[in-house]
């Protein structure tokens, strides 16, 4: 049984959902809890749930994880595969197109099976609905046939754990949050995490960052892991450039500056956001979709990928009525707040 369990415990990718994996990428992530820096309560909390399962020979209880991108949600449920001792399917939402492809993907599915689904917020309806039996009775009701001579078959499944990744958890209806047992939000790492994320990455990488440099880098990562190793593997390419034996501080800068990013960690594009609000509109409040026409971006990559940091950062608020700059953000781009919104703060 043992022996069988190790053999499967290879990922398997959906030819459907042949997301572009990139192979340094890979070498980076973390294989297991123990590796996974941070995200301390959530390592608790699975520790536990893992090991009672483990102790049931059961699977893990459904788990949905959110968070902005870049946190660790992918790397998390392969780490739960891993030790699960599970083999892990993985899709996204666009990808089950109709009924039929989950009906194949799930009678494929194994006993204990990790069926990975990315991007869960955008599952089609009609599928949704038919994965509504098989996350709560193991049971798929399938159409077949069409008009008066149409029949519902049901198939039965087995156990397994599905386990849903996600930029927006608002946008998941509540039916389906409600079949997930767990639920788990990633947030943004600290600044002390950062840096051992950042050390763990050059040391994989053999890349010898000096200690100011690795600081450096943590603090332009926007705090997010994906970030911290885009940089790291930036400053290298810098070094190698200068024949440099170890990654110093102006090594850094001399990267970060190339790339546009200052020494808060923000881009071009969250510059051009908070200046947006700030010049174009005194501050906010300035609807959303106004602001992806000003910056040429689309709505969707500004509140998923820009305004999370933004906003957990404190330059940036939301309101029903739009968004707003906070003086935080007036202080950055150097501009005096108007005084109807100093008094509005107060
Ligand atoms: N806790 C962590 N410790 C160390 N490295 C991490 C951690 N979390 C993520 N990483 C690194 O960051 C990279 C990106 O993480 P991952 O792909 O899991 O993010 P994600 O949340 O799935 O993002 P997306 O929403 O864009 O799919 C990983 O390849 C891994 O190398
Ligand atoms: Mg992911």
């Amino acid at each position: 049984m043992a022996l069988k369990r190790a053999q499967r415990r290879q990922a398997v990718v959906e030819p459907a959902a042949a997301v572009e994996v990139d192979a340094v990428e890979t070498t980076l992530r973390p294989r297991s809890l123990a590796e996974y820096v941070g995200q301390a309560r959530i390592k608790e909390h699975l520790h536990i749930h893992m090991s009672a399962a483990r102790g049931r020979s059961e699977p893990l209880g459904h788990t949905l994880l959110h968070g902005p991108p870049g946190l660790g949600k992918t790397t998390l449920a392969h780490i739960i595969a891993l030790e699960m001792q599970s083999q892990l399917k993985v899709t996204s939402g666009p990808a089950i197109e109709k009924p039929g492809d989950l009906a194949s993907l799930l009678t494929n599915l194994q006993r204990g099976d990790v069926l990975f689904i990315d991007e869960m917020h955008r599952l089609r309806p009609v599928v949704e609905e038919m994965l509504y039996g098989a996350m709560e009775d193991c049971v798929l009701d399938i159409m077949i046939g069409k008009g008066p001579a149409a029949r519902s078959v049901r198939l039965t499944v087995q156990p397994f754990t599905l386990i849903g990744a996600t930029t927006k958890a608002g946008a998941i209806s509540a039916p389906l949050r409600d079949r997930f047992l767990h639920h788990f939000k990633l947030g943004f790492y600290e600044h002390a995490e950062m840096c051992q994320i950042v050390g763990r990455s050059a040391g994989i990488l053999g890349v010898e960052l000096m200690a100011s440099a690795v600081s450096r880098v943590a603090g332009a990562s926007r705090a997010t892991p994906r970030i911290a190793n885009r940089l790291v593997r930036a400053v290298r390419d810098f070094a190698q450039m200068r024949k440099a034996a170890s990654v110093d501080l102006a090594c850094v800068d001399e990267t970060l500056h190339s790339l546009d990013i200052d020494d808060d960690g923000l881009d071009a594009t969250d510059r051009r956001l908070l200046l947006a609000i700030v010049e174009a509109f005194a501050g906010g409040p300035v609807g959303l979709s106004t602001l992806a026409a000003i910056l040429a971006e689309e709505e969707e990559t500004l509140e998923d990928v820009y305004e999370p940091y933004l906003m957990q950062q404190g330059y940036l608020q939301r309101t029903p009525k739009g968004r707003m700059a906070t003086p935080k953000a007036f202080a950055k781009l150097g501009r005096d707040m108007p005084q109807e919104m100093q008094r509005g703060m107060l």
